[in-house]
Protein backbone atom coordinates (compact mmCIF):
# COMPACT_ATOMS: atom_id res chain seq x y z
CA UNK A 1 0.00 0.00 0.00
CA UNK A 2 1.25 3.77 -0.90
CA UNK A 3 2.38 5.28 2.54
CA UNK A 4 0.86 8.91 2.36
CA UNK A 5 2.19 11.69 4.47
CA UNK A 6 0.74 14.92 4.99
CA UNK A 7 2.93 17.91 5.19
CA UNK A 8 1.67 20.44 7.55
CA UNK A 9 2.88 23.97 7.87
CA UNK A 10 2.87 26.49 10.64
CA UNK A 11 2.75 29.64 8.84
CA UNK A 12 0.28 31.21 7.10
CA UNK A 13 2.59 34.09 5.02
CA UNK A 14 2.73 34.04 1.41
CA UNK A 15 6.54 33.77 1.29
CA UNK A 16 7.02 31.93 4.24
CA UNK A 17 10.57 29.79 4.89
CA UNK A 18 8.31 26.63 6.23
CA UNK A 19 6.12 26.36 2.78
CA UNK A 20 9.19 26.72 1.02
CA UNK A 21 10.31 23.64 2.80
CA UNK A 22 7.25 22.18 2.39
CA UNK A 23 7.66 22.32 -1.02
CA UNK A 24 11.34 20.55 -1.38
CA UNK A 25 9.72 17.72 0.76
CA UNK A 26 7.19 17.22 -1.57
CA UNK A 27 8.99 17.27 -4.48
CA UNK A 28 11.12 14.52 -2.86
CA UNK A 29 10.68 11.03 -4.84
CA UNK A 30 10.30 7.71 -2.40
CA UNK A 31 9.25 4.85 -3.46
CA UNK A 32 6.01 3.53 -2.13
CA UNK A 33 5.42 7.17 -0.52
CA UNK A 34 3.58 10.16 -1.61
CA UNK A 35 2.89 13.54 -0.30
CA UNK A 36 0.48 15.67 0.38
CA UNK A 37 0.45 19.23 1.48
CA UNK A 38 -2.42 20.12 3.37
CA UNK A 39 -3.66 23.42 4.39
CA UNK A 40 -4.27 25.02 7.87
CA UNK A 41 -4.44 28.66 6.54
CA UNK A 42 -8.67 28.70 6.40
CA UNK A 43 -9.11 26.98 9.33
CA UNK A 44 -11.74 29.52 12.28
CA UNK A 45 -10.29 28.85 15.48
CA UNK A 46 -11.27 26.53 17.70
CA UNK A 47 -14.30 26.58 19.83
CA UNK A 48 -15.21 24.07 22.08
CA UNK A 49 -18.88 25.21 21.16
CA UNK A 50 -18.31 23.31 17.60
CA UNK A 51 -17.76 19.87 19.20
CA UNK A 52 -21.74 19.59 19.10
CA UNK A 53 -21.96 17.73 15.81
CA UNK A 54 -25.26 20.54 14.53
CA UNK A 55 -22.83 23.47 13.89
CA UNK A 56 -19.48 22.08 13.52
CA UNK A 57 -17.96 23.97 11.03
CA UNK A 58 -17.54 22.74 7.07
CA UNK A 59 -13.66 23.69 7.19
CA UNK A 60 -13.01 21.69 10.35
CA UNK A 61 -14.79 18.60 9.16
CA UNK A 62 -13.04 18.60 5.74
CA UNK A 63 -9.70 18.85 7.72
CA UNK A 64 -10.32 15.88 10.01
CA UNK A 65 -11.44 13.79 7.25
CA UNK A 66 -8.23 14.43 5.11
CA UNK A 67 -6.05 14.28 8.44
CA UNK A 68 -7.83 10.14 8.71
CA UNK A 69 -7.02 9.57 5.27
CA UNK A 70 -3.63 10.08 5.11
CA UNK A 71 -1.06 7.57 7.16
CA UNK A 72 1.64 9.93 8.80
CA UNK A 73 2.79 13.63 8.91
CA UNK A 74 5.38 15.74 8.83
CA UNK A 75 4.70 19.09 10.81
CA UNK A 76 7.42 21.70 9.63
CA UNK A 77 7.34 24.50 12.59
CA UNK A 78 8.43 28.20 12.40
CA UNK A 79 8.77 29.29 16.63
CA UNK A 80 6.65 32.56 17.67
CA UNK A 81 7.56 33.36 20.85
CA UNK A 82 9.64 30.15 21.91
CA UNK A 83 6.60 28.10 20.99
CA UNK A 84 4.47 26.90 18.41
CA UNK A 85 2.59 29.41 15.88
CA UNK A 86 -1.37 29.70 17.08
CA UNK A 87 -2.53 28.82 13.66
CA UNK A 88 -0.54 25.81 14.47
CA UNK A 89 -1.78 24.58 17.82
CA UNK A 90 -4.98 25.69 16.31
CA UNK A 91 -5.40 23.04 13.96
CA UNK A 92 -3.93 20.25 16.37
CA UNK A 93 -6.77 20.77 18.63
CA UNK A 94 -9.34 21.04 16.06
CA UNK A 95 -7.97 17.50 15.22
CA UNK A 96 -8.00 16.08 18.35
CA UNK A 97 -12.05 17.08 19.18
CA UNK A 98 -14.07 15.55 20.33
CA UNK A 99 -11.70 13.97 22.41
CA UNK A 100 -12.93 10.14 21.30
CA UNK A 101 -12.73 10.74 18.09
CA UNK A 102 -9.17 12.40 17.99
CA UNK A 103 -7.65 12.02 14.03
CA UNK A 104 -4.12 12.05 15.17
CA UNK A 105 -4.10 8.74 17.25
CA UNK A 106 -1.88 6.53 16.38
CA UNK A 107 -0.64 8.04 13.45
CA UNK A 108 3.45 8.56 12.72
CA UNK A 109 4.59 12.14 12.67
CA UNK A 110 7.89 13.78 12.78
CA UNK A 111 8.46 17.38 13.03
CA UNK A 112 11.11 19.90 11.41
CA UNK A 113 11.39 23.03 12.94
CA UNK A 114 13.35 25.83 11.36
CA UNK A 115 14.06 29.72 12.12
CA UNK A 116 16.25 32.73 10.52
CA UNK A 117 17.88 32.57 13.95
CA UNK A 118 20.16 30.26 15.67
CA UNK A 119 18.04 28.88 17.85
CA UNK A 120 16.49 26.51 15.14
CA UNK A 121 13.64 26.85 16.87
CA UNK A 122 14.13 24.47 19.84
CA UNK A 123 11.03 25.88 21.79
CA UNK A 124 8.75 25.29 18.93
CA UNK A 125 9.80 21.53 18.56
CA UNK A 126 9.93 20.29 21.62
CA UNK A 127 6.09 22.15 22.64
CA UNK A 128 5.09 20.54 19.48
CA UNK A 129 5.96 17.22 21.15
CA UNK A 130 4.54 17.40 24.35
CA UNK A 131 1.49 17.82 22.28
CA UNK A 132 1.94 14.88 20.44
CA UNK A 133 2.16 12.69 23.63
CA UNK A 134 -1.07 13.62 24.82
CA UNK A 135 -2.28 13.44 21.48
CA UNK A 136 -0.64 9.82 20.66
CA UNK A 137 0.88 10.91 17.77
CA UNK A 138 3.90 8.43 17.54
CA UNK A 139 6.88 11.13 16.85
CA UNK A 140 10.26 10.01 15.46
CA UNK A 141 12.85 10.59 18.02
CA UNK A 142 15.65 10.62 16.14
CA UNK A 143 17.09 11.80 13.78
CA UNK A 144 15.96 15.84 15.55
CA UNK A 145 15.48 18.15 12.86
CA UNK A 146 16.48 21.82 13.27
CA UNK A 147 17.42 24.15 11.05
CA UNK A 148 18.70 27.77 12.14
CA UNK A 149 19.40 30.70 9.33
CA UNK A 150 16.84 29.25 6.84
CA UNK A 151 16.36 32.84 5.27
CA UNK A 152 19.41 31.98 3.70
CA UNK A 153 18.58 28.56 1.92
CA UNK A 154 16.30 29.45 -1.17
CA UNK A 155 16.76 30.90 -4.29
CA UNK A 156 14.61 33.48 -5.86
CA UNK A 157 12.25 30.58 -7.36
CA UNK A 158 11.81 29.27 -3.38
CA UNK A 159 13.83 26.07 -4.04
CA UNK A 160 16.99 24.95 -1.83
CA UNK A 161 20.20 26.39 -3.22
CA UNK A 162 22.54 24.52 -1.21
CA UNK A 163 23.20 20.70 -2.10
CA UNK A 164 23.86 19.44 1.18
CA UNK A 165 21.19 21.24 2.74
CA UNK A 166 18.90 19.12 -0.05
CA UNK A 167 20.44 15.98 0.93
CA UNK A 168 19.99 17.05 4.88
CA UNK A 169 16.71 17.28 4.15
CA UNK A 170 15.88 14.13 2.02
CA UNK A 171 18.27 11.89 5.34
CA UNK A 172 15.79 13.19 7.29
CA UNK A 173 11.99 12.13 5.58
CA UNK A 174 14.39 8.77 4.62
CA UNK A 175 14.54 8.37 7.76
CA UNK A 176 10.89 9.08 8.86
CA UNK A 177 10.02 6.48 6.10
CA UNK A 178 11.87 4.10 7.62
CA UNK A 179 10.43 4.77 11.01
CA UNK A 180 7.26 4.79 9.05
CA UNK A 181 7.84 1.14 8.30
CA UNK A 182 8.96 0.21 11.51
CA UNK A 183 5.82 0.63 13.77
CA UNK A 184 3.18 0.01 10.62
C1 LIG B 1 8.92 35.36 15.47
N1 LIG B 1 10.18 34.85 15.15
C2 LIG B 1 10.85 34.07 16.08
N2 LIG B 1 11.98 33.35 15.72
C3 LIG B 1 12.58 32.53 16.62
O1 LIG B 1 13.58 31.89 16.31
N3 LIG B 1 12.09 32.40 17.89
C4 LIG B 1 11.00 33.07 18.32
O2 LIG B 1 10.59 32.91 19.46
C5 LIG B 1 10.35 33.94 17.39
N4 LIG B 1 9.23 34.63 17.76
C6 LIG B 1 8.45 35.25 16.81
C7 LIG B 1 7.18 35.73 17.14
C8 LIG B 1 6.37 36.28 16.15
C9 LIG B 1 4.98 36.73 16.51
C10 LIG B 1 6.84 36.38 14.83
C11 LIG B 1 5.95 36.95 13.74
C12 LIG B 1 8.09 35.93 14.50
C13 LIG B 1 10.73 35.03 13.80
C14 LIG B 1 10.32 33.89 12.89
O3 LIG B 1 11.21 32.82 13.07
C15 LIG B 1 10.34 34.34 11.42
O4 LIG B 1 9.39 35.37 11.24
C16 LIG B 1 10.08 33.19 10.47
O5 LIG B 1 10.40 33.60 9.16
C17 LIG B 1 8.65 32.70 10.54
O6 LIG B 1 8.50 31.52 9.79
P1 LIG B 1 7.95 31.52 8.28
O7 LIG B 1 6.69 32.33 8.24
O8 LIG B 1 9.03 32.12 7.44
O9 LIG B 1 7.71 30.08 7.96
Amino acid sequence: MENKIGIIVGSLRKESFSKKLANAVADIQLDGFEFEIVSIDNLPVYNQDFDDFSNVPEEYTVFRNKIKELNAFIFITPEYNRSIPGCLKNAVDIGSRPSDQNVWDNKPAAVFSSSPGNIAAFGANHHLRQCFVFLNLLVMQQPEVYIANISEWFDDEGKIKKEENKEFIKSAVESFTQWITRIN
